[in-house]
């Protein structure tokens, strides 16, 4: 067992978290790693309403007794998705912990605390951090360079940005990107860290609900295999290195404004990715961490094993370094 002060605030056993991942965050996934004593969070904005996410908490609760949170990403957008609802959907359904994630969370971290929910604000900056601390955020979860999804513009990888957010960070903090087993979890305690978040890893999971051979391509991939997109943008996003990411990134090169690659990075056809195997049927996310996959074990199998593997490397290997 390593007890650490994320376990303890968020009443689980183990310093896991999964982060939310749109397409793949749903209630099959966060049962499991509740299941296994990580803690796991629904993607609120893979539901398409707020009524849906209601009922998706109600199957997750069907399939475990154990905690788990939702994750609320907050992008900026012409048309935001109605996120007051969103936010109510969650509250009202009795959900102890959320992940918010993305531009501005005050709004939503006040009207959650208001609530007694808990929230871990995911970030990709060091002052980003800071202000969510002094907003009132409960935990944060610091997200290097490494990482799936956005990376923001800065790029600092976690050997630096984790120790050097613990400097300045008095509430729990856990370190997201680019960890997959012990070694990850090791070094993010030995960073300044209380636990581990991780997204890639676990979409080759037994439960992870996605098509067989896109885990089967995380396993297959190696650390090389990822790209940014919307560089030019500002919105940098660290994705599955493909057919379409080689096309937008080429774009992107040339000038191209988002309309001209908007058909190319739909949200649409990246979720027909995960339903139908093809990984070159449109953008989908995934980290540098691929490299570090090599199976496809139950979210049981593999929280159980990135412990037992973190303990022995501390109890064993490091203690042993020490004269
Ligand atoms: C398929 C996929 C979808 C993701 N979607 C979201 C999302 O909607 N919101 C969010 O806050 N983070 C999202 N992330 C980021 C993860 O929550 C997590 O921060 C990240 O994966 C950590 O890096 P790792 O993949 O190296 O473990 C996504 C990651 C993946 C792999």
């Amino acid at each position: 067992m390593i007890k650490t002060r994320f376990t303890e605030l968020f009443g689980v056993e183990h310093p896991v978290a999964q982060g939310g991942m749109q397409w793949v965050g749903r209630a099959e996934l966060v049962a499991a790693v509740a299941n296994a004593g990580g803690l796991g969070f629904i993607t609120a904005l893979t539901q398409p309403t707020p009524e849906d996410l209601y009922k998706e908490i109600r199957r997750t609760r069907e399939m475990t007794d154990r905690p788990f949170g939702v994750n609320l990403t907050i992008l900026p957008a012409i048309k935001p998705p109605p996120y007051a609802e969103y936010r109510a959907a969650i509250i009202e359904s009795g959900v102890k912990a959320v992940e918010t994630a993305g531009y501005k969370p005050e709004e939503h971290i006040n009207d959650f605390k208001k609530h007694g929910v808990k929230v871990i604000h995911k970030c990709t900056a060091v002052r980003h951090a800071v202000s969510a601390q002094r907003m009132g955020a409960d935990a944060i979860s610091i997200d290097g360079f490494e990482c799936a999804g956005h990376p923001g513009e800065d790029d600092i990888p976690g050997l630096v940005l984790i120790p050097a957010a613990a400097e300045k960070i008095t509430v729990p903090m856990i370190a997201s990107g680019g960890f997959a087993d012990g070694r990850g979890l090791a070094a993010a305690l030995a960073l300044g860290a209380d636990g581990i978040n991780m997204g890639t890893r676990f979409m080759a999971t037994k439960e992870a609900p996605i098509h067989e051979k896109i885990k089967e391509q995380l396993v297959a991939r190696d650390e090389r295999a990822t790209q940014l997109i919307f560089r030019t943008m500002r919105n940098t996003a660290r994705v599955a290195k493909n057919a379409v990411s080689d096309e937008v990134v080429a774009k992107e090169k040339e000038g191209a404004k988002f309309e001209d690659i908007r058909h190319l990075v739909a949200g649409a056809r990246g979720k027909m990715v995960y339903e139908t195997g093809d990984p070159d049927y449109g953008i989908w996310t995934a980290g540098m961490v691929q490299g570090l996959i090599r199976d496809i074990p139950t979210c049981q199998e593999l929280i159980s094993r990135i412990v037992a593997e973190a303990e022995e490397i501390i109890r064993g290997r490091l203690a042993q370094l020490v004269q």
